[in-house]
């Protein structure tokens, strides 16, 4: 015979061997011993299961498959021929399969080994070992249905407890969520009694420093009415009209600096004001593009106003098919204003734009749809924001510009109703080229 199997010899022998393992599984034993060798030598699954002829296996199988004749299958055989001097040997893997009350259950790997002769009446098994090499199989019984039984018993009680250890996990995991929805609420609370706190102190500095002025230069004017008054009380001839002239003179200056500092403190509060405003107004569905048009206009012309010199231009890139979006608008509005009104007042201090002839300062302002979000672009090509700044500017009463100019609540502000709207607000900028304000709200 040759060394290899051919295709056909191959099929039959395997159809062979399957229905060998049909006839043991059903315990059905005249079959069985009709695939066997009458001198078959076979290896069972425990230490006494040796038989060396065909009556010996076949009593073995009624004996010990036949409780459980049609409960057992192999699923996932891997079945491997090989020719051996002329015999056939068999190499099976398979996952043994046991139906317990109804229920097909993974008993163990099983692995077989067997080799056939060609005999007269067609191919015979004349040797087999089965194994389990992870056996649960105690000495003496072939199949540990009961041992899997007891097992599964075992299990199913295994599983109940770790159910209820899992319940009694879930209870814990749902109450320390509920603390910690607790803490964190609190946290939010003391949070923003924190940055009230900060915010107080602010404006507590903040509106000092005006005051201090009013004090002083009413105090020191009052002082210069009594001189006049002192004056006034001389003889027509002995006043010295000069002094008086001078000293009405800085009187006047006094009062324009105390209604300068007097309106610092005003717009300080003004700007406090909104702050604690930002939590009004209703959310409507909002047309970005015309709100980003409206407010760089009234910025534009709130700049041309103060400042008859100023120069600029501006550029939009509105995306046609933004969609409108869910804000307050008066709020976002606000945030838009500050934000160009930084940008036109960065390039109007532009130091290079002063020396450079060339320089041409601009702001551009662009809408994207991001797909969940929509995002504003507000671009200047100032003098940019130094790196160490740049984590303060958002602070409230942050400002670089000069007194009176600048409340330093514009971008704290901005950043709060960005914030409070569920969006992001992000700076990027580069030193003296310019910085980029981007603003991004969810649909
Ligand atoms: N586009 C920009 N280019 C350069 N610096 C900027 C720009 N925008 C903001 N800053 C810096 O951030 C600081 C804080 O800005 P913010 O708007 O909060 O206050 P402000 O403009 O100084 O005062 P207010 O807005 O209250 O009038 C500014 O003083 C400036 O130093
Ligand atoms: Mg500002």
């Amino acid at each position: 015979m040759s060394k290899t199997l051919t295709k056909n010899l191959e099929a039959d022998v395997k159809e062979l061997y399957i229905h060998f393992f049909n006839s043991m599984f059903n315990a059905d034993v005249e079959t069985y011993k009709s695939f066997m060798a009458e001198e078959i030598h076979q290896i069972g699954t425990t230490l006494e299961e040796v038989y060396y002829n065909k009556n010996e296996s076949g009593n073995y199988l009624e004996r010990a498959v036949g409780p459980v004749a049609g409960k057992i299958e192999f699923r996932n055989r891997d079945i491997r021929m090989k020719v051996v001097d002329g015999l056939i040997g068999i190499i099976e893997k398979a996952d043994c399969y046991i139906n317990i009350d109804g229920a097909w259950t993974f008993y163990d790997n099983a692995r077989v080994s067997s080799l056939l002769q060609k005999k007269k009446d067609g191919w015979k098994f004349v040797q087999q070992h089965i194994s389990f090499p992870d056996s649960r199989t105690e000495e003496g019984q072939t199949v540990g249905l009961e041992k899997i039984k007891a097992e599964n018993i075992q299990l199913r009680n295994a599983v109940k407890r770790r159910t209820k250890e899992l319940e009694n996990a879930n209870r814990e995991l749902e109450n320390t969520l509920s603390k910690l929805k607790a803490t964190q609420a609190q946290l939010i609370h003391s949070e923003k009694m924190a940055s009230l706190g900060e915010l107080t102190a602010g404006i507590a500095h903040e509106i000092q420093n005006p005051l201090n002025f009013v004090n002083n230069f009413s105090d020191v004017s009052a002082e210069m009415i009594g001189e006049i008054e002192e004056e006034i009380k001389k003889k027509k001839e002995e006043r010295n009209e000069l002094l008086m002239a001078e000293i009405l003179q800085d009187i006047k200056e006094n009062f324009q600096k105390i209604n300068h500092h007097g309106k610092r403190a005003d717009s300080i509060v003004k700007g406090m004001l909104d702050h604690s405003r930002t939590n009004g107004g209703e959310r409507v569905l909002t047309n970005i593009n015309s709100l980003a048009d409206e407010y760089l206009r009234l910025s534009f012309h709130g700049m041309r106003a103060k400042n008859s010199d100023f120069q600029a231009h501006f550029e939009t890139h509105f995306d046609p098919n933004l969609p409108k979006v869910n804000v307050i608008p008066q709020n976002i509005g606000r945030v838009l204003l500050n934000i160009i009104n930084n940008a036109f007042q960065a390039i109007d201090n532009t130091d290079t734009g002063k020396k450079n002839p060339d320089f041409k300062p601009i702001v551009k302002v662009a809408t994207r749809d991001l797909g969940d979000k929509i995002e504003i672009i507000i671009e200047d090509n100032g003098p940019g924001i130094p790196e160490e700044i740049k984590d303060k500017i958002f602070q409230p009463f942050f400002t670089t510009k000069p007194t009176g100019e600048g409340t330093g609540l514009g971008l704290s502000l901005s950043y709060d109703i960005i914030k409070a709207h569920g969006g992001d607000l992000e700076v990027e900028s580069k030193l003296n080229e310019g910085s980029v304000f981007k603003i991004t709200l969810t649909k």
